[in-house]
């Protein structure tokens, strides 16, 4: 995996940094309220499973899973719900967390459609944001790290549904994507 691998743009460390921050303002904006975290399977997988270690209050999870790029680099705009939630949100303080949010057309559906079961407020929080493509306005509360418009993998993160287990995030040699 390692030769596919281009340049490591956040180590261990600095993704711990990154995590440790946005639990700790989480931490304070919630105190006292509802929260659950719904993380966006797969990607947003390992960045939850870290994150809600460094929430200081009470949480509870869940997960949903939608369509975006398929096996390609390219969002196809249309957003589907592969998994839906186990319970109903109505009354309940949700924040979404992503992985990265690139066009925003992911985060955006989503939003809409939380807001529209009758949760108590929806935000969102997404580890990368990468602005340089966005196609629709998205309000993300806790951003983790500003990238340019470079396609990343690792740490929960694929292409093609590989490289989810590098335990950083890089950038792949162009040569991958031809192959
Ligand atoms: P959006 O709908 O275009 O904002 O795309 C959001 C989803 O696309 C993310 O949750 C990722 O699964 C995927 N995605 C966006 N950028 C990248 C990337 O650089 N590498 C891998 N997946 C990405
Ligand atoms: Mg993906």
């Amino acid at each position: 995996m390692l030769r596919d691998v281009q340049e490591i743009l956040f180590d261990e460390k600095a993704i711990a940094q990154i995590v440790t921050k946005i639990g700790k303002q989480i931490t304070e904006d919630y105190r006292g309220k509802d929260l659950l975290l719904i993380g966006i399977l797969k990607g947003a997988n390992v960045f939850m499973a870290d994150l809600m270690r460094k929430i200081d209050i009470p949480v509870q999870i869940d997960f949903m899973a939608v369509s975006s790029y398929g096996m390609s680099t390219e969002s196809s705009g249309v957003v589907r719900i592969l998994k839906d939630l186990e319970h109903s949100i109505a009354g309940k303080h949700i924040l979404i967390v992503e992985d990265i949010v690139d066009t925003g057309l992911t985060l955006h559906y989503l939003m809409d459609n939380l807001i529209s079961r009758g949760a108590a407020s929806v935000a969102s929080c997404t580890l990368l944001d990468k602005p340089d493509r966005r196609k629709v306005d998205v309000n993300m509360r806790y951003v983790g790290s500003v990238i340019p418009d470079v396609f990343i993998v690792g740490y929960g993160i694929d292409y093609a549904e590989k490289y989810r287990n590098l335990p950083y995030i890089a950038s792949l040699k162009p040569e991958v994507y031809t192959k």
